[in-house]
């Protein structure tokens, strides 16, 4: 059987990182890492050879957008970062203009492909790849608040002094600074969130819940305060998500994709539980969310589309 492949576009500490993940998860893949700079790939292919051989895989190595050929993943982690003071959506011109020039130079060798969209604004950019592709939407996949929800679950586990696989609590809406958590919806050992504290005897009043939120959306900044970049959060989002498709597995992350319709915003990619499979993403069922909830999701949802409209008009 033909293994995967999979193209990773920017070779920096994201793109890097997350062609090892992939490795590691799966060890019969292709993996092929580009870059503008191609001597960055090749210096991140030869360090990855270096660390896969520890790994049982040989299969990562440097090329160039020709390589793309048949590519079954293309993920697109290059672009410029966040500076101080900006958000994500102030990189969206730039980025988009990168993320469109990638499509037009892998999509003709790679017809079939599912893209992981990384680079950020990573929801406005997945719209904008979507509209340059012309595919059905759950082939292009916005990293989203699957990462956020990560982050939530970490910060709920050392609250609750329980294991991140027992909470159920998704992050929704914008990778960025209008992104909300799914309180209503939660739950913890199989228990909704409020029946767990009340028999555990914990607290987790409406200040703590909103720290919490000010946590998950601070955390990229708190991180950028001590490195150059976030790295292992995303790579591994980038890492489960190409395993998940190569796997066929049906995991369900919150990961965004272009919707027809999020409380009322026509045509946006906001994140949602998703089901990932061979096929790339596709929508659980819409949550059950509460009226606090749906209006910070609808507004969620129209700051994403404000800045998408203007990029795929
Ligand atoms: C993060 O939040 C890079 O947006 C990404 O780490």
């Amino acid at each position: 059987m033909r293994q995967p492949k999979i193209l990773i576009v920017g070779a920096g500490v994201v793109g890097g990182t997350a062609a090892l993940f992939a490795a590691v998860a799966l060890p019969g893949a292709e993996i092929v890492i580009v870059d503008i700079e191609r001597v960055r790939a090749d210096a991140q292919a030869l360090d990855l050879a270096h660390a896969t051989a520890f790994w049982g895989h040989d299969r990562v190595r440097a090329g160039e957008f020709a390589d793309a050929r048949g590519a079954d993943i293309v993920v697109i982690t290059a672009g410029v970062g966040v500076k101080p003071g900006q958000t994500r959506l102030d990189l969206v011109q730039t980025n988009a203009r990168i993320a469109c020039s990638v499509v037009d130079q892998v999509a003709p060798l790679a017809p079939d492909a599912i893209y992981v969209i990384a680079t950020n604004p990573c929801d406005p950019l997945t719209a904008v790849v979507r509209a340059r592709l012309g595919c059905e939407p759950g082939r292009v996949i916005s990293t989203g608040t699957s990462l956020d929800t990560a982050r939530l679950r970490a910060l709920l586990s050392q609250r609750l002094g329980v294991v991140p696989s027992a909470i159920h609590a998704y992050v929704l809406g914008e990778h960025g600074e209008s992104a909300l958590i799914h309180w209503s919806g939660a739950t913890v050992a199989g228990m909704p969130l409020d029946t767990y504290l009340q028999r555990a005897g914990k607290e987790l009043g409406p200040q703590s819940r909103a720290l919490l939120l000010r946590s998950v959306h601070e955390a990229a900044r708190q991180i950028k305060e001590g490195k150059d970049a976030t790295q292992y959060g995303i790579a591994s989002a980038i890492g489960r998500i190409c395993q998940a498709i190569v796997h066929n597995s049906h995991l369900i992350l919150s990961v965004g994709v272009v919707q027809p319709e999020v409380e009322g915003v026509p045509d946006v990619c906001v994140s949602l539980p998703m089901v990932i499979d061979a096929t790339g993403a596709h929508l659980v069922a819409y949550p059950e969310l509460d009226a606090v909830e749906r209006e910070a999701l609808r507004q969620s949802a129209s700051v994403v589309k404000e800045v998408a409209v203007g990029m795929t008009a």
